[in-house]
């Protein structure tokens, strides 16, 4: 770790109440890697703020995953130019994008204000990074083609004060046709046992209540390693994603765990009995579908076909009591067809999921599906998302209704963002209730009753 370049830092910083801003985006292995950046840079001597034309250092932590998320960072930097030119802020971008070496040509063309780039897997070097700037002022480019290794031990400004997340594993290497994330990610390298089990105990006694464990595959958790035979220490048992649930499920103080995402193809039985055994293990399961089209799976290199999914889900509906769903899905991959489209929505009818989280296919530069011929119209994939959107919404009316009248285990989580006199928290199954009661309920885990529901939360009241 850089305690060395964090000092020196500090010390051109000391008193100067310097101010920075961060903007992430993409998913929760973004928000974490924020989170210790943030750790970093506040041991810097910088204090956050939210309004980019106070910083006097922003961060971008971009994604790539699809178009519109990379949109939104060349969005920003035209609106961050003019705070550099006027107040000579530094300017650094980091995370997915910048494993990409069209993007990076893109901003030395274009947006060549920029002081520091860094990659994924040169995130713990930012303090040095920084110090180079501060004491040469030369632009930096700091990013690796191989894989980082992983880094344990860097400082971590957490957001939340009940909910934590926990990386386990860094990469992926599944390459699904679509998707840019192990070409950005690398290969998957776990974390050793020890590392997580000791950071959630630290995290027990800091007062967290839920963890929520990360990985591109957390189901293929040391799978890497143990097929490359890298010797690892087992602690407490653990050598494998099942025994890491059961090892996580005695630490006290913890309540709930949850963890994304896991692959289908991967889901094996030890898995779905530690769900079952583990009671602090919420029975929501995420389990991205993408498609419910056999043929159009084994196009997106899923190696699952839709009556191995749905045999999947059967299993587990039949083994895990209370047991629900939520899942990610593309519409207009290369070659969909209708009746590959009305597969997928036979699925979402079957399998009567909790939450979708929809996507329309996105090219992305150097994936399979990229070069793929049979490209889908731009109309023909809104016409179809917008299908599956009501189909959706219409499952989740009916489900928000049978939830009206039954009680339901809520971890308080704080204040409400709308309504200052109210609390709220979410159910196992991932489902906000907002609850009239005091804030010495957060942090706890409450039975209430569902009195009435709405679209996107139910309301509840305290079990007296
Ligand atoms: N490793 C995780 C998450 C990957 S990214 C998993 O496998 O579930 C999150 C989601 O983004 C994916 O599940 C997929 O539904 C979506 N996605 C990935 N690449 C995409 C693309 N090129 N276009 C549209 N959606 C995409
Ligand atoms: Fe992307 Fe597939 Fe890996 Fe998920 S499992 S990150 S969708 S390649
Ligand atoms: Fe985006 Fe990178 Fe996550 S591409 S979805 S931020 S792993």
């Amino acid at each position: 770790m850089q305690i060395e370049e964090i000092k020196k830092v500090a010390n051109i910083n000391k008193g100067k109440n310097l101010k920075y801003c961060i903007l992430t985006m993409g998913c929760q292995l973004n928000e974490n890697d924020s989170e210790k950046l943030c750790g970093m840079i506040e041991q810097m001597q910088y204090t956050k703020t939210q309004e980019l034309e106070n910083a006097d250092l922003i961060i971008f932590n971009t994604c790539c995953v699809r178009e519109n998320a990379e949109d939104k960072l060349f969005g920003k930097l035209g609106e961050v130019k003019k705070y550099k030119e006027k107040r000579g802020t530094i300017i650094a971008i980091g995370g997915c994008m910048m494993q990409e070496k069209h993007i990076v040509e893109k901003l030395k063309q274009s947006y060549s204000f920029f002081d520091i780039v860094f990659g994924t897997h040169t995130l713990h070097q930012f303090p040095a990074d920084l110090y180079k700037i501060l004491s040469s002022k030369k632009q930096i480019e700091d990013i690796l083609d191989i894989d980082g290794e992983i880094i344990e031990g860097l400082p971590i400004k957490r957001e939340d004060k009940i909910k934590a997340s926990v990386s386990i594993m860094n990469g992926c290497n599944n390459f699904c046709s679509y998707c840019i994330v192990p070409y950005v990610r690398g290969r998957e390298r776990s974390r050793l046992p020890k590392d997580i089990i000791e950071e959630v105990h630290n995290l027990a006694k800091q007062g967290y209540k839920e963890i929520m464990l990360l990985g591109q595959n957390v189901n293929s958790y040391l799978r890497a390693e143990k097929e490359k035979q890298i010797s690892f220490e087992e602690y407490d048992g653990v050598n494998s994603f099942a025994t890491l649930l059961r090892a996580l499920n005695k630490i006290e103080g913890i309540e709930r765990i949850r963890f994304i995402s896991p692959h289908p193809k991967d889901f094996t039985d030890d898995v779905i009995e530690a769900i079952r055994d583990c009671n602090k293990v919420c029975k929501l399961i995420h389990l991205p579908l993408q498609s419910g089209s056999t043929n159009i799976l084994k196009a997106m290199n899923r190696k699952y076909t839709k009556e191995q999914y749905l045999t999947l889900v059967e299993k587990m509906k039949k083994q895990i009591p209370q047991v629900t769903f939520s899942t990610d899905i593309i519409v207009g991959f290369p070659g969909e067809e209708e009746n590959d489209f009305e597969d997928t929505l036979d699925v979402v009818k079957k399998v009567n999921f909790e939450q979708v989280y929809m996507f329309i296919y996105s090219r992305r530069v150097g994936t399979p599906g990229d070069r793929m011929e049979n490209q889908i119209p731009e109309e023909m994939k809104h016409k179809r998302f917008d299908r599956l959107k009501k189909l959706v919404e219409e499952q989740i009316a009916i489900k928000n209704k049978e939830y009206v009248g039954k009680e339901q285990s809520i971890l308080v989580e704080g204040k409400s963002k709308t309504n200052e006199n109210m609390l709220t928290g979410r159910t196992d199954s991932n489902k906000v209730v907002v609850i009239e009661g005091k804030n010495n309920l957060i942090g706890k885990m409450l039975p209430v009753k569902i009195v009435s529901e709405h679209m996107w939360y139910l309301k509840g009241k305290v079990e007296e």
